[in-house]
């Protein structure tokens, strides 16, 4: 049976952690949807549509064909019952993870009577201790980021990097 699936995020910016579990989700299911979540509250350093975009230039150059970009904005359940998705999506790095996922998760199934399952994906270990506040704050300080965003999208995370440090 073909199952909707969801990889639910903030992707502030994408990293390579992401993708690893992007990668790793696509090779699962046979299509799958990267939720991008319009975020009112928390500031973040991308727009909307600047982290689609990044997210975009990433699956393009590493092939993926079976993702599509959807934003989502509001409780992820009310997204996954108007879209009748089976099954979401969530990589777990270390044990703090694993707490505020929990807790979440809990929220999430006390939140809908929608029967879907979520699906932890371990990261990978050259992933585990990555995180997108990681990459901003290596970008904000100058710093190499060969090593946590793809390599398409570096020069986007520096440029946005020094408008920010220009108050732009
Ligand atoms: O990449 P992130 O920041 O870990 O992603 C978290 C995200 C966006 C998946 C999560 O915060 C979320 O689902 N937000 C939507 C609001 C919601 O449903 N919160 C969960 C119940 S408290």
């Amino acid at each position: 049976m073909n199952k909707k699936v969801i990889y639910p995020g903030s992707f502030d910016p994408i990293t390579k952690g992401h993708l690893d579990i992007i990668k790793r989700t696509s090779m699962l299911f046979d299509e799958l949807i990267i939720g991008v979540f319009v975020n009112y509250s928390k500031k973040s350093w991308f727009s909307t549509n600047e982290r689609v975009e990044l997210i975009k230039k990433v699956l393009e150059s590493e092939g993926i064909t079976n993702a599509k970009i959807v934003e989502f904005s509001g409780l992820l359940v009310d997204y996954i019952n108007k879209k009748d998705i089976d099954i979401l999506v969530r990589g777990l790095r270390a044990v703090s993870d694993y707490e505020y996922e929990l807790q979440v998760n809990l929220t999430n199934m006390a939140l809908t009577n929608k029967k879907f399952e979520t699906l932890f994906l371990t990261a990978s270990r050259e992933y585990l201790y990555l995180s997108s506040s990681i990459v901003k704050e290596v970008a904000i300080n100058g710093g190499n980021l060969l090593e946590f965003v793809p390599k398409i999208i570096i020069e986007d995370v520096i440029k946005k990097a020094e408008s920010i440090k220009d108050g732009r």
